[in-house]
């Protein structure tokens, strides 16, 4: 009855099985995750758009990560709770990187971290390993970098291929013990998983990574709106709530609810 460590998830990787990870930001929805047995939850910077309304996620503060991470582990008993590192919480160096970290670790109480970037990320990453911080790298399309590089494939072409996989083995070897690739061509983000001994994780990175994320408003239908082409909606939550609400409102209007079973005599 203990939490899923990062060594588990490499040792999933030795025995060839995949696994699937879920972004949470908040108590109630990530129990449902954890009953159901998902292994691994993000509290993804992704919650700027999903949770939190901002237009995309670089206005994602520290503060903000701290208690919605704080609410995912007090919801949950056997995930592993991996906290993103908010823009701005570590670029400045690996110092900066291994206080915004340690809040996280020590305040929220996370399992491990993620950040963006590959080889200018890879200082950061081996001084919070060094720290005994588990660290999830994320490479491909890094969304914190949207001003620069906006939202599309990335890898495309054999320079940018040779530069992902030269990314994938530096945080590997700074000590990561996974690596997100967000919107990789399918054989490119194969050819990272055969060659690295950390498991990969994919998201819009075709089905040879050795696990798959998807943030959870998307998987389930609850997002507005368009959702990305790499993402399958396994429910309608959107609409489920919204009739919901519809039908309590009606029933509110014509006098329908409460009924009697509803009131205190
Ligand atoms: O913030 C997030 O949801 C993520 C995943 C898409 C990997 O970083
Ligand atoms: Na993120």
């Amino acid at each position: 009855n203990r939490r899923v460590t990062v060594r588990d998830l490499g040792a999933a990787k030795e025995r060839g099985e995949r696994w699937p990870m879920l972004t949470a930001y908040d108590a109630m929805t990530a129990s449902v995750f954890d009953e159901t047995g998902i292994p691994v939850m993000l509290v993804g910077d992704s919650m700027g758009n999903c949770h939190l309304g901002y237009e995309n996620t670089v206005p994602v503060t520290l503060d903000e990560m701290t208690m919605l991470t704080a609410a995912v582990v007090r919801g949950t008993k056997r995930a592993l709770i991996v906290a993103d590192l908010p823009f701005g919480t570590y670029q400045e160096g690996p110092v900066q990187a291994l206080r915004s970290a340690t809040r996280l670790i020590k305040e929220a109480g996370a399992g491990a971290v993620k950040l963006e970037g590959g080889e200018r990320s890879a200082h950061q990453i081996e001084l919070m390993v060094q720290s005994g911080i588990p660290v999830m790298a994320h490479v491909g399309l890094t969304p914190q970098s949207v001003h620069a590089m906006g939202y599309r494939v990335q890898g495309r072409g054999e320079e940018a291929a040779q530069q992902l996989l030269r990314d994938a083995k530096s945080v590997q070897d700074a000590g990561a013990f996974a690596v997100v690739l967000e919107a990789v061509p399918a054989e490119l983000a194969a050819e990272v998983t055969r060659s690295l001994h950390v498991p990969t994780v994919g998201i819009g990175a075709g089905a040879e990574t050795d696990a798959q994320v998807l943030v959870w408003t998307d998987m389930a239908g609850m997002t507005a709106g368009r959702v990305p082409s790499f993402v399958k909606q396994y429910a309608r939550l959107r609409e489920t709530l919204g009739e919901a609400a519809k039908s309590f409102a009606q029933d509110v209007i014509s006098g329908d609810f409460p009924e009697a079973r509803h009131s205190f005599s």
